[in-house]
């Protein structure tokens, strides 16, 4: 009966780790994982983020060990975000060649030499007193095109200081073309630009807020980052990017965004990251430390999720942890 003997039997290929190993689909390598780190000026300790368990705030120093010990892991790029000891509207210390990030970047470029890439995050808003990703106008609405001049000279200032990759994150328009003529004009054609193409006005960067003490003082940025009910014009801030010299997209947040992620990595043939931000890595934490799911295999699901629908990289808080146990 064939009831009773099934032709396929799709089970016969789970039947044993080795089978599994064997067949599995999709797999995670370090070279694949970033690792987003804070570096935070005028401090002398590393200071823990209360809403990121197991993250910190770092000091030069701490972030000079933890960098080598992600690229000790294999881990395939850092990416740096500052917190500057004075903030002011024009978020002045962003390109100061002696700003925090300016100041890791060289600490870096002399000891960690090829060993992983060194990326930043170029945005205002950790450096601006207002909390805003751009330079405001007199009526406190973020002028696009003022804060284009501010991108470009942020970026020249990390390149100076050692940059492989900028990660323009601002979602200003015409961001990546102002920094890429930027960067080709000063003698930094060799720097890449990692576009955060899609990113998404989301209520998952919470934690980030505090990490990077960056929450905005008044109002929201949902005049600038996309609105979740949007897909399509995900595709349209993919092409205009890639149009503008990107050499690489994201997508951000990952998680809630899995068919963004695929419909963008159907759509272009550039290497496509993906951003596990703070609330995903935040939720799992938390979960786990109530004992309500098993906390290393939600961590592996969730960026196998990520890898799955098409991020060839992505960028997780884990980055470090994980690298080690996919070696
Ligand atoms: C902006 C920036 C943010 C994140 C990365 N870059 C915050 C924001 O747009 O409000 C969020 C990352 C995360 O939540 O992990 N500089």
């Amino acid at each position: 009966m064939s009831a009773q003997f099934p032709v396929a039997r799709p089970r016969r290929l789970r039947r044993t780790p080795a089978l599994r190993r064997l067949t599995a689909e999709t797999r995670l390598a370090p070279a694949d994982l970033i690792l987003p780190m804070f570096v935070k000026e005028g401090i002398t300790e590393p200071q823990p983020v209360t809403s990121m368990p197991g993250v910190v705030q770092h000091t030069r120093e701490s972030l000079r060990k933890a960098v080598h010990e992600a690229a000790e892991a294999g881990v395939g790029g850092v990416i740096l975000f500052g917190i500057p000891a004075v903030k002011d509207g024009t978020g002045s210390a962003a390109d100061d060649p002696d700003g925090i990030v300016q100041l890791a970047l060289r600490d870096l470029a002399s000891d960690i030499g090829d060993a992983t890439v060194i990326m930043t995050d170029l945005c205002l808003d950790e450096y601006t007193d207002h909390g805003h990703c751009g330079i405001l106008t007199d009526a406190g609405e973020i002028d696009n095109d003022a804060t284009l001049e501010r991108y470009a000279s942020i970026a020249v200032a990390q390149a100076e200081a050692g940059a492989a990759v900028v990660g323009p994150s601002g979602m200003m328009d015409g961001q990546v073309g102002a920094i890429r003529q930027a960067l080709d004009a000063s003698g930094h054609a060799d720097v890449s630009i990692l576009s955060y193409s899609v990113k998404y006005a989301s209520a998952y960067y919470g934690p980030f807020r505090e990490a990077a003490e960056c929450a905005p003082q008044f109002g929201d940025r949902s005049t600038h980052q996309q609105d979740p009910a949007n897909a399509d014009e995900s595709i349209r801030e993919v092409l205009l990017d890639i149009d503008e010299g990107a050499d690489m997209v994201m997508v951000k947040p990952a998680g809630a965004y899995l068919d963004i992620i695929r419909r963008v990595r159907d759509t272009v043939d550039v290497p496509l990251a993906a951003y596990q931000v703070s609330g995903e890595y935040a939720m799992i934490e938390a979960a786990a430390e109530k004992g309500w799911i098993d906390r290393d295999r939600t961590i592996m699901e969730s960026l196998l999720a990520i890898r799955r629908a098409g991020a060839d990289m992505i960028l997780t808080y884990w980055a470090t942890e994980v690298a080690k146990r996919v070696r």
